[in-house]
C-alpha cells in the first residue's frame, strides 16, 4: 500500500520501485486501440484516449476498428479547430477546452487526443480543418486558452499533436520534411512551445514522418532535447498511432508511450521487444523508469487515484450553447457589395437554398476527427428555424459526384433562383462519412479519386484548389439570372474562386462549424448576428501563389522541401508583393470600425522591453458589433531576411453602435526577434521596428515607427 502522506513525486518512486519490468512495459504500450494495460495488483488502471478535438470519438472495442455502434456514445459536435482561430477569441477557445473536457471525462477518458496545432502550410493538406492556422503566433495564443480549458477543472489530459511538422497527409509516415532550423524555430515550433510552457500540457503526441534524418518517434534532438530539456516539459510522450517502427531509437529517444492500428499488442516495439532490448542491455531499466514515472505523473495530474475524481458531464445543455457562441464568431464576411446582408426576413417571401453543402451533416467524416453528433443543424435546417415558417424555403441540390445529372441539377437550381426573392447558395468541400457518401455510379470517378481529389480528410491532400463537382459552373450560372445571390463557402480550408468572385456581390466563409453551424449560419444571413471571424488563413487566388507550391514543393514524395522556407502565408503574400483572394485576418462586418489615437510607450529594462501599444476603435455604424483589431511587427533594418509584417498581437472587442472603446496590447521582446541558428538565440537587433495596426494584415489602419535601443539574445 501506498501511504498516504506521501507527496506524489515520492508515491510514483515507490509505485516505481514495485513493478515488475513486464508491468511497467505494459504501462508504456497500447493494449486496446485506444487505452494501456492497467495493474490490477497496485491498482493502476489502464490510461483511456479518444480521439478530438471536436468531440469525444465514437467507442471501439479493444481490438476492432468497427465501432461498437451503442446509442451512449452520442456527443457534443464542437466547431472544428479552424472554425475556433478563425474567431481570434481566446476566451471562446478556453470554453470550447472545458467542453471538450468535461466531456471526455464524462466517457471516462484520461486523455483526449487533440488539439491539433500544426501550422497550415499548403491549402491542400487534408487536415487543415483539424488545424488552426497558417500563423504560429495565432495558433499558439489560441491553443493555450484551449489547452487550459481541457486541463483545469476536468481531470483529463490533452494530447497536444502531430509534433512535429507534420504539415501534409501524402506519404505522411516516412516523408522527410526537410525544413530549415530557422524556420523550424520560427514558424513550426512556437505553438508547441507555447502549448508546454504556457498551456502546461500532460502530454504530446508524436507525428509520423521524419525530420532530420529520423522519425519524430526516433528523434531524440526533438523529443528528449527540445521537448523534454529545453522546454522541460514533464508529462507523456504519446505516439501516433504506429508511429513507432523502432524499439531501441524510440525508447532511448523520450517515446513514453506506443499506441498503434494493430491488435497484436505483446508485438508492439514496446512491448515484448522492449522487455527483450532492456534485458539486452540496449536500453536501460532507468529510461523504462523515467516513462513510467511520466505515466504516474500523469495520472497524478488527472487526479485517476483520487476518490474524489470529477464524473464530467457530455452532452450537458449548456455545452451546445457553447458550440453556438463559437459558430456565430467563427463566420467570415468576406465580400458584401452594397450592402446585400444582412437579408430582410420580412422583404424575403420565398428564399432558394441551393446546394448540397445546405443539406448535409459532416461531424461523421474526416478521419480520426470523426464523431457521432448528439445532432447537426445543416444550413437548410437553421434558415427554416430562424425563418419560422413565414418564408417559402425551397432546396435545390445544385451539384452532385454523380456527374451525369450535373445539367439537370443546375438547371433546376437557376430556375428556382429565376423565382425567388433571395437566393443563397451553400457549396464548398465535404468530409467522407462512409461509402454511401460517395454516390455510386457509372460514370463517378472511382473511390480512391473521388477521396483524394475532392475530400477535406485525414489520409489524403487534395490535388488542386476548385471546388469539387463543377460547383463553379453552377455559382456562375445563378449568379447570371441573379447577381444578388449568396454565396456561402463551407469548407475546411481555402478553395479558389477566381472563376465567381468578381460577379458575386456576397460571400461568406463558413466551416465544418459544430452541432449549432447551421444555426449560426442562418443568423448571419439573416442579421440577428453581425459576423466577426477573421481568415486564420490566407485565400489565395490559385495554388500557384501559395509559397509552399510557388517556392517551397508539396507534397513531395520521400522528402518534401520547405524551400519557402519562413515565408509560409501571409508573411509571403506581403513580402513578395502578391495579391491574395482575400487575405489573411480579413473579415468584414455589418457596422464599421474607425481607429484613431495610436499611443506607444516603451520601458527598456536590463532583460527585456516592456511596450504598451494604445489605441481607440469606435464603431462608426448603426449596429453592435465585434472587431478583432490586429497588431503586426515590420523589422525595419534587420541584418537578416524577414517577413514584411509578422502578427504579434491581436485583441477583439465588443462595441455597441457609436461606442468608442481604447484597446491595450502588450509587447515584450519576443515580439521583435528572430532566431539567429549561428547562436542558436533569439535575437532583437536594436533598430527601427514599425507596429502596424490593422483590421486585416492587408487593412492596415494606423502605423507608427519605433526605436529598440538595445539588442538582445536569449
Ligand atoms: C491520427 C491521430 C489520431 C490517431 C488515433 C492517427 O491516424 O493521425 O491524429 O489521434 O490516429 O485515432
Amino acid at each position: 500500500m501506498i501511504k498516504a502522506t506521501l507527496n506524489n513525486e515520492e508515491k510514483i518512486e515507490e509505485l516505481i520501485a514495485e513493478l515488475t519490468l513486464e508491468e511497467k512495459v505494459g504501462m508504456c504500450h497500447g493494449n486496446g486501440l485506444f487505452r494501456t494495460e492497467g495493474i490490477k495488483r497496485l491498482n493502476i488502471p489502464p490510461i483511456k484516449m479518444s480521439d478530438g478535438p471536436i468531440g469525444v470519438r465514437n467507442e471501439f472495442p479493444d481490438d476492432s476498428w468497427t465501432p461498437i455502434g451503442n446509442s451512449d456514445d452520442y456527443v457534443t459536435y464542437l466547431p472544428c479547430s479552424l472554425a475556433l482561430a478563425s474567431t481570434w477569441n481566446t476566451e471562446l477557445a478556453h470554453r470550447s477546452g472545458e467542453v471538450l473536457g468535461s466531456e471526455a471525462r464524462g466517457r471516462g477518458k484520461d486523455i483526449i487526443l487533440g488539439p491539433g496545432i500544426n501550422i497550415i502550410r499548403s491549402p491542400l493538406c487534408g487536415r487543415n480543418f483539424e488545424y488552426m492556422s497558417e500563423d504560429p503566433y495565432l495558433t499558439g495564443r489560441m491553443a493555450v486558452p484551449f489547452i487550459r480549458g481541457v486541463q483545469e477543472n476536468n481531470d483529463v489530459s490533452v494530447c497536444v499533436k502531430h509534433f512535429a511538422v507534420n504539415n501534409q497527409e501524402t506519404e505522411r509516415l516516412n516523408v522527410e520534411a526537410i525544413v530549415d532550423e530557422r524556420t523550424f524555430r520560427e514558424i513550426y515550433l512556437p505553438a508547441f512551445e507555447m502549448a508546454v510552457k504556457e498551456g502546461d500540457a500532460y502530454s504530446i503526441m508524436c507525428a509520423y514522418n521524419k525530420l532530420f534524418g529520423y522519425h519524430c518517434s526516433n528523434n531524440k534532438e526533438l523529443l528528449q532535447g527540445i521537448l523534454k530539456e529545453e522546454w522541460e516539459f514533464d508529462g507523456v510522450v504519446v505516439s501516433d498511432w504506429s508511429a513507432v517502427n523502432n524499439t531501441e531509437l524510440a525508447a532511448n529517444a523520450g517515446m513514453d508511450i506506443e499506441m498503434s492500428v494493430t491488435f497484436n499488442f505483446d508485438d508492439y516495439f514496446f512491448a515484448n521487444p522492449l522487455i527483450k532490448a532492456v534485458k539486452e542491455g540496449r536500453v536501460k531499466e532507468e529510461v523504462i523508469n523515467e516513462k513510467v514515472r511520466r505515466i504516474l505523473r500523469l495520472m497524478y495530474k488527472v487526479n485517476v487515484f483520487s476518490e474524489d475524481r470529477k464524473r464530467g458531464n457530455y452532452n450537458a445543455p449548456e455545452h451546445r450553447q457553447v458550440t453556438l457562441d463559437v459558430a456565430r464568431e467563427s463566420i467570415a464576411l468576406l465580400k458584401n457589395k452594397n450592402n446585400i446582408l444582412p437579408l430582410n426576413s420580412k422583404k424575403v417571401k420565398t428564399l432558394a437554398v441551393i446546394g448540397e453543402n445546405a443539406n448535409i451533416i459532416h461531424s461523421n467524416g474526416g478521419g480520426s476527427a470523426e464523431i457521432k453528433a448528439l445532432y447537426e443543424i445543416t444550413p437548410l435546417l437553421g434558415l427554416k428555424m430562424i425563418l419560422g415558417g413565414q418564408t417559402d424555403i425551397k432546396y435545390a441540390k445544385g451539384y452532385s459526384s454523380d456527374l451525369s445529372s450535373k445539367e439537370k441539377l443546375i438547371k433546376e437550381a437557376v430556375e428556382l433562383a429565376k423565382v425567388s426573392d433571395a437566393v443563397i447558395i451553400v457549396g464548398g468541400l465535404k468530409h467522407v462519412a462512409d461509402d454511401l457518401q460517395l454516390e455510386n455510379n457509372a460514370l463517378s470517378v472511382n473511390k480512391e479519386e473521388e477521396v483524394k481529389h475532392r475530400i477535406d480528410s485525414e489520409g489524403y491532400d487534395k490535388s488542386d484548389l476548385k471546388l469539387p463537382y463543377e460547383q463553379d459552373e453552377l455559382i456562375k450560372r445563378v449568379l447570371e439570372v441573379n447577381n444578388n445571390a449568396v454565396v456561402v463557402m463551407l469548407t475546411g480550408s481555402a478553395i479558389e474562386m477566381t472563376e465567381w468572385v468578381d460577379e458575386a456581390n456576397a460571400i461568406i466563409q463558413t466551416w465544418y462549424n459544430g452541432m449549432e453551424g447551421g444555426r449560426a449560419l442562418a443568423e448571419v444571413l439573416f442579421g440577428a448576428v453581425n459576423p466577426s471571424g477573421k481568415l486564420p488563413i490566407t485565400f489565395p487566388k490559385a495554388l500557384e501563389d501559395s509559397p509552399a507550391h510557388k517556392i517551397g514543393e508539396f507534397p513531395g514524395s520521400e522528402t518534401v522541401k520547405y524551400t519557402e522556407g519562413i515565408y509560409v502565408g501571409y508573411r509571403y503574400f506581403s513580402s513578395y508583393d502578391v495579391e491574395p483572394l482575400f487575405c489573411f485576418g480579413h473579415g468584414l462586418s455589418y457596422t464599421e470600425f474607425k481607429y484613431d489615437d495610436l499611443n506607444i510607450s516603451i520601458n527598456e529594462e536590463l532583460e527585456n522591453i516592456d511596450i504598451s501599444v494604445k489605441f481607440e476603435v469606435t464603431n462608426v455604424g448603426d449596429k453592435t458589433g465585434l472587431e478583432v483589431t490586429q497588431l503586426y511587427v515590420s523589422d525595419l533594418e534587420a541584418s537578416v531576411e524577414r517577413p514584411k509584417i509578422e502578427l504579434k498581437g491581436f485583441d477583439k472587442v465588443y462595441l455597441e453602435a457609436g461606442e468608442t472603446k481604447e484597446v491595450e496590447i502588450k509587447l515584450d521582446k519576443k515580439a521583435f526577434a528572430f532566431y539567429c541558428v549561428d547562436d542558436k538565440k533569439w535575437t532583437v537587433e536594436e533598430g527601427k521596428f514599425e507596429i502596424l495596426i490593422g483590421s486585416s494584415s492587408n487593412d492596415i489602419r494606423l502605423q507608427s515607427e519605433i526605436n529598440v535601443g538595445s539588442s538582445y539574445k536569449f
